[in-house]
């Protein structure tokens, strides 16, 4: 079994959907080790106990960053973590935590990197006049939202859409984006050449027609 450690800070919707994964046999292989949350309440962390997760809330307050991400460190080799998710995990991390888990962290980000990285990424498509927007899973390296993307999947920008309702529909796609990119990584079946991540012994399009049937 590979063990996943799940970052959070928030409501957890994106760790509940590859709970749910999981447990419908959609990652074989994968079980969650530990849900970690920097903040205290968050609705994920309660999600992750009600599931009878291991939970941990690690909090920032007082500590610098290297203080903080050797103590979340710790608790993934604690529980002998293997891959490492940020869903909706608000924090950067450090080149510490990088080195510990060299290749093996992946964070979600709401839109079709290299377009709006940061905060509001959903807000930002809007107010640039996007058509298509959509998510990105990818590698987590030492720059914000800019390791190599394993997967994306895009989303319509309609006329009437706000902030919210954007967001809405690319969360639906997030949802089946990272259980896809969790279960390629895990395979192992993989190279990366420059920025580029490439599936092993599948030819690109029978790559995409594969993921189609799969997940929709
Ligand atoms: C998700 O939309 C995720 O893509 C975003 O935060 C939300 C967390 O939702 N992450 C980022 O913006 C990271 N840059 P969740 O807590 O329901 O999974």
């Amino acid at each position: 079994m590979k063990r996943l450690g799940i970052l959070l800070s928030g409501r957890g919707s994106n760790f509940i959907a590859i709970a749910d994964n999981i447990a419908a046999g959609k990652i074989p292989g994968a079980e969650i080790a530990v849900v970690i949350s920097n903040k205290p309440y968050a609705p994920g962390l309660q999600a992750a106990e009600q599931r009878g997760l291991n939970a941990h809330v690690i909090q920032s307050k007082g500590l610098s960053r290297a203080e903080h991400d050797a103590a979340v460190v710790a608790c993934l080799r604690e529980h002998k973590v293997d891959l490492v998710c940020l869903a909706g995990y608000m924090r950067l991390i450090s080149p510490v935590f990088l080195e510990a888990f060299p290749n093996k962290v992946l964070n979600i980000h709401p839109s079709l990197l290299p377009a709006f990285p940061g905060l509001d990424a959903q807000r930002q498509a809007l107010e640039y006049g996007a058509q298509v927007s959509g998510c990105t899973v990818h590698f987590v390296d030492e720059n914000l939202d800019h390791g190599v993307i394993i997967t994306q999947r895009s989303v319509p920008v309609l006329p009437d859409d706000d902030e919210h309702a954007l967001a809405e529909r690319i969360l639906e796609q997030e949802h089946i984006a990272y259980s896809e990119a969790i279960r390629l990584v895990l395979s192992g079946d993989y190279e990366i050449c420059g920025r580029r991540y490439l599936q092993k012994g599948i030819s690109p399009r029978r790559h995409r027609d594969t993921e189609k049937s799969r997940w929709g």
